[in-house]
């Protein structure tokens, strides 16, 4: 299977699972996109199974993030969790619209991308600086 979904190794923050918990959100998105371009009924089932287990990684993700955050002292941290409920609300609507509108395509994957890069690159970011500046990532 091609792999759609990558995010850049430069985005990459090697703490604790948190990296591979963002590789896990990707993986997720590119087996709904498998699913997508190989059943025949792409409306039904398999493509919304994939969103939920997305929406529930998403949301465990951010917890153990907030988590860590929290224990690190990051002063960011109420911003932070304000993008994260931000997050969870866009793909919420998402996965709604979509599943009511029976709307099951690359666009909508590509929209789920976009909410999952929303943390990775606009909001972990200025995490990744706090955890260099701290000395915690070298
Ligand atoms: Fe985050
Ligand atoms: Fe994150």
């Amino acid at each position: 299977m091609d792999v759609i979904y990558e995010i850049p190794m430069s985005l990459s923050i090697d703490f604790d699972a948190i990296n591979a918990e963002h590789e896990k959100l990707v993986s997720i998105l590119n087996e709904a996109l498998k699913i997508i371009r190989t059943e025949e009924d792409r409306s039904v089932g398999a493509v919304e199974k994939s969103l939920a287990a997305l929406s529930a990684a998403m949301q465990a993700h951010f917890n153990h993030e907030e988590q860590e955050m929290a224990s690190l002292g990051y002063g960011d941290l109420p911003q932070h969790k304000a993008q994260h409920a931000r997050c969870v609300a866009k793909l919420d609507a998402t996965c709604r619209s979509a599943a009511d509108n029976r709307i099951m395509n690359k666009t909508l994957l590509d929209e789920v991308f976009d909410i999952i890069l929303d943390d990775v690159i606009r909001a972990d970011s200025g995490f990744k600086s706090f955890l260099y500046a701290k000395g915690i990532l070298l």
